[in-house]
């Protein structure tokens, strides 16, 4: 049966792969900054715009119906990686903006954090992947997964900031190369 947490851990897959990208793309004094500025994007639009979205919008609320908690336990903690991951794309996309500017100095702060997200990414998606999915696995039902599937699918329909989640993965396929990942 194909699952709402297996339609989670695919997108997980891609973020990684970008994450790992990020990586070799890091320290680098002479950077190509459109590649930068396609590892953010991809960031904002395809990890946080989609997938986070399919999670707080769609998942975790459902998860509270079915009895657990969102003020306390893995869901909150989950809400709260969420937002520090945004912090970091925030300061990426300062420091992207100043260096286009000509203050070469910022590059240091934009690979900063890039670091901390990337740290911070792996964790949470080991954990959500290694806890959260299992004990939502329990706790769903077929019909639950068969809903969030649909629902995650509208969000497509409904269009994403920044393109379409084929050009996403296009993009990420691209950086893999341009890197050799
Ligand atoms: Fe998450
Ligand atoms: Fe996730």
């Amino acid at each position: 049966m194909e699952t709402a947490t297996k339609s989670l851990e695919n997108d997980h897959v891609q973020i990684l792969r970008l994450i790992d990208i990020m990586e070799l793309a890091i320290d680098n004094t002479e950077p190509d900054v459109r590649n930068l500025q396609m590892m953010v994007d991809l960031i904002k639009n395809y990890a946080d715009g989609y997938h986070h979205a399919k999670e707080e919008n769609l998942f975790f609320p459902l998860l509270a119906k079915r009895g657990f908690s969102e003020e306390q336990g893995p869901i909150a903690v989950m809400l709260h990686e969420h937002v520090l991951g945004r912090n970091y794309v925030k300061g990426m996309t300062e420091g992207l903006e100043n260096y286009q500017n000509g203050n070469k100095i910022s590059l240091g702060a934009i690979y900063k954090n890039m670091h901390g997200y990337i740290e911070l990414l792996r964790g949470h998606i080991a954990k959500e992947n290694n806890i959260l999915f299992k004990m939502a696995n329990n706790a769903l039902s077929e019909q639950d997964h068969k809903d969030l599937l649909q629902q995650f699918k509208q969000i497509e329909t409904d269009g994403l900031q920044g393109g379409t989640i084929g050009d996403f993965l296009n993009q990420i396929e691209t950086l893999s190369e341009t890197y050799h990942l």
